[in-house]
Order: C-alpha cells, then structure tokens, then sequence
C-alpha cells in the first residue's frame, strides 16, 4: 500500500503534538512537521524542519524541504501552528508584534496553502487542506484584535481556497477546535485583566475543567482530515459533530 503524506505545522507542543502522535500512530504516513523547536524522535518517516513561521523569507527559502514530492494515497496539510498575538486593545499594539501574529497566524499559513497546491495538484492522492482556525475567527474579543483577525483572515482565505481548488480534487477546512487545555490558553490566563475584560472567564474554564484536551480535538481533526466528504461546509467546529 502506497505511504500517506502529512505535513503539519505547530507539532512540538499541544494541540499540534496531539495531531502529530494521532497520525503517527496510524503506522503509515510520511510527516513532515514544521515548528521552531523539535521533538526528540528519529525516525524514517519524520521529517522535522525547524523555521519560525513568522519569518517569511526564511519559510520560502525552506519550501523544498517541507513538500516532498512522490506518489501518495492521501496527502494533507494541516496550518496548526499559531499564538494568541499581542493581548492589549488597539491603540496599544506593536508594529512588530502585528507583524508576527499575522505572519504566523494568516500569511504563512497561506504561503504554505500555495505550496501544497502547487506540488500536488497534479497528484491522484486524496488532498486535503485543514487550518486551525477558532471561534475567535467569528467572535469579536476585546483585546485580541491580532489574533481575531488573523483567524478571520484565514477562515475566509479557506473559503476562497476551496471554491479554487474544489475542481482539482483539493478539500478545503478551516476547523475551530473549542478551547483546548494547551499552552496558549495557560499564556492567556496571565493577561492584565485591563487588557483582557473576559479574562475571569478563561480562567474559570480552567478552574471548571471546561477545557478540551488536545488528544480529544486531535482525534475529531483526525477524523475530519481523513474523511473529507462528510463535512460539507468549509468553516467547521470540532464541538458541533460527535465521533462514530
Ligand atoms: N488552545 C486553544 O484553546 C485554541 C483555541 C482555538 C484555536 N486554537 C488554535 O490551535 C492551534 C494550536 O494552538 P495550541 O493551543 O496548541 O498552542 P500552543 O500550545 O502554544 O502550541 C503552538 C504550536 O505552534 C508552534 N509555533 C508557535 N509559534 C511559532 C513560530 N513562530 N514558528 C513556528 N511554529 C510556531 C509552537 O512550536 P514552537 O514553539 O516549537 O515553535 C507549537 O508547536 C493554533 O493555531 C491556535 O490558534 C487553540
């Protein structure tokens, strides 16, 4: 049976770890897992490339190594890597830390999309493309006008991406997956309350063992990416469809 190919962004550390380890466990895909810092795991079928993500040149420098090219049963781009951005109300913001946020969260997402496209749009595999987006892509949030706005740049890009490629045998999601017990919201946690009114909110998520684990979102993303007919809509929540 020919490999399955994912290349996955953000794989180092919590939801992205979950979806690396779900795949990996599968035996069969050749993964190609993009973040600044890497696991300690050698082994044939991964492949890990370290880039900051915000660093735009430099990611399209590195586009040889991120595509491979070859014959795939399923080959899938999953854009998971992101970060809160700056947590302050505008007026307040930083021309550099703008830039980053959008770069990670938005530009390079899109970079990598192209890419995908344009290695394999010749390919017979199944070809799907996921980008983590949030319910925040949506929902105005006091103090996240960064990472709002990333989201609903991507969410919409996604929107345009598969009315593109739909023709050429591409699926295209932008997943939220509901608030999950990672890193980013623990950074979130610490934000100035002045900066971030729902701030008592999140941190009663936490308190109130609301929050997803990685590995449960991991697994309902497994099932999106790996079943791509049963999910009509482009924009999908993780929270809004139950596992088989
Ligand atoms: N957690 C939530 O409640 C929640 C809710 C909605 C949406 N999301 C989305 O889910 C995705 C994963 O978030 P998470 O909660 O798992 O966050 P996380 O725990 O902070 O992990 C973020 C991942 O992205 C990578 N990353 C961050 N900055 C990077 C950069 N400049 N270049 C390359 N890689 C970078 C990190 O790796 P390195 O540090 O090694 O680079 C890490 O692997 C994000 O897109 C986030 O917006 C999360």
């Amino acid at each position: 049976m020919k490999k399955s190919l994912l290349i996955l962004t953000g794989h180092s550390k919590g939801l992205g770890r979950a979806i690396f380890e779900r795949f990996q466990s599968e035996g069969n895909f050749q993964i190609i897992a993009v973040s600044r810092s890497g696991l300690n795991i050698q082994e044939e079928s991964l492949t890990q490339v370290a880039l900051d993500l915000t660093d735009l040149d430099a990611l399209e420098a590195n586009l040889s190594k991120i595509f491979p090219t070859g014959q795939f049963e399923r080959a899938i781009l999953i854009n998971n890597a992101g970060w809160i951005g700056e947590v302050k109300p505008v007026g307040r913001l930083h021309p550099k830390e703008i830039r980053k946020a959008m770069n990670l969260n938005l530009v390079a997402p899109m970079i990598l999309t192209d890419a995908f496209v344009k290695t394999y749009s010749e390919s017979n595999s199944q070809k799907v493309i996921c980008n983590i987006s949030s319910g925040a892509a949506s929902k105005p949030m006091a103090g996240w006008a960064e990472y709002c706005s990333g989201k609903a740049g991507l969410a919409m890009f996604s929107k345009v991406a598969a009315d593109d490629l739909s023709a050429q045998g591409f699926e295209v999601f932008a997943v939220a997956p509901g608030i999950v017990d990672t890193e980013m919201q623990a950074e979130i946690r610490t934000s100035d309350p002045v900066d971030f009114p729902a701030l008592d909110r999140f941190k009663d998520f936490k308190t109130e063992q609301k929050l997803l684990t990685p590995e449960t979102v991991a697994e309902k993303i497994f099932y999106i990416v790996t079943n791509p007919t049963l999910f009509a809509d482009v924009v999908q929540d993780v929270r809004d469809f139950e596992l088989p």
